[in-house]
């Protein structure tokens, strides 16, 4: 990747796309998440190298809760692999783990494994990955504006955000998506109001980090002016 150009300090990823790669390949859905999952690991271990602190992957919305039991099943097993797995790995190397969402709707087992990988973070990590997980903008949002309510009195957009699941992550630059629909499907809405949007039509399990690269390219070459002239 071309060096000294302004880097993404978080890049969020939108991954999209893992069920129609499947298909492609006359594959059953699960096969498409397991080759998400292979995807993620190779791109967390590029993005840890281009100097980039920050990567929010979403994988799981509030909405995919209604998905089969069977495809739901599949993911929980890919999520106990991961941070069993592969997230102790991370934090042994000074990288932090981390998880946005309501954890209490997934199996009491998963939603362990990811507390317990997450709590072996390192005070001063070099980088941080981020999983949201059965995450939605909104009912974040109303969770916030509630305890803003059991706290009284006026909030400001900081105290706001520090109420916020992201309280300790910054503001996206860059939110990626794959798969070509080109929306953000109730993915860090407030915290996303000056990021750059990036929509590619490919597959999340064929998304290289080259392809990453790509767009950090082009985000170098976008003009930030957060409203200003
Ligand atoms: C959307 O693609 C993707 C998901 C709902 C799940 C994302 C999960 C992973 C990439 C792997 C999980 C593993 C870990 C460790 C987080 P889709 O299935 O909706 O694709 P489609 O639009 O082509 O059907």
């Amino acid at each position: 990747m071309a060096e000294n150009k302004a880097l993404p300090r978080n890049v969020g990823i939108i991954m999209d796309g893992n069920g129609r790669w499947a298909k492609r390949r006359l594959l059953p859905r699960s096969a498409g998440h397991d080759a998400g999952m292979k995807r993620i690991i190779k791109l967390v271990k590029h993005v840890r190298q281009t100097g980039i602190k920050y990567l929010t992957l979403y994988a799981l919305s509030t909405e995919n809760l209604a998905r089969p039991k069977e495809e739901l099943e599949g993911l929980y097993s890919l999520f106990r692999m991961y941070f069993e797995k592969y997230a102790p790995q991370l934090t042994a190397e000074n990288s932090a783990v981390s998880v946005i969402g309501d954890l209490s709707a997934l199996p009491q087992d998963v939603a362990e494994k990811m507390r317990t990988a997450c709590a072996r973070s390192p005070q001063n990590p070099d980088f941080t990955l981020v999983f949201a997980v059965n995450y939605g903008s909104r009912a974040e949002i109303v969770r916030a504006a509630n305890f803003a309510a059991e706290l009284g009195g006026n909030m400001t957009e900081q105290s706001f955000a520090k109420l916020l699941y992201t309280a300790d992550i910054p503001d996206p630059d860059l939110i990626i998506r794959t798969g070509g629909e080109l929306r953000l499907s109730n993915f860090l809405l407030w915290q996303s109001a000056y990021a750059e949007l990036y929509f590619t039509d490919v597959l999340f399990p064929d998304f290289t980090a080259q392809r990453f690269d790509k767009a950090i390219e082009e985000f170098s070459r976008r003009s930030r002016r957060f409203g200003k002239v």
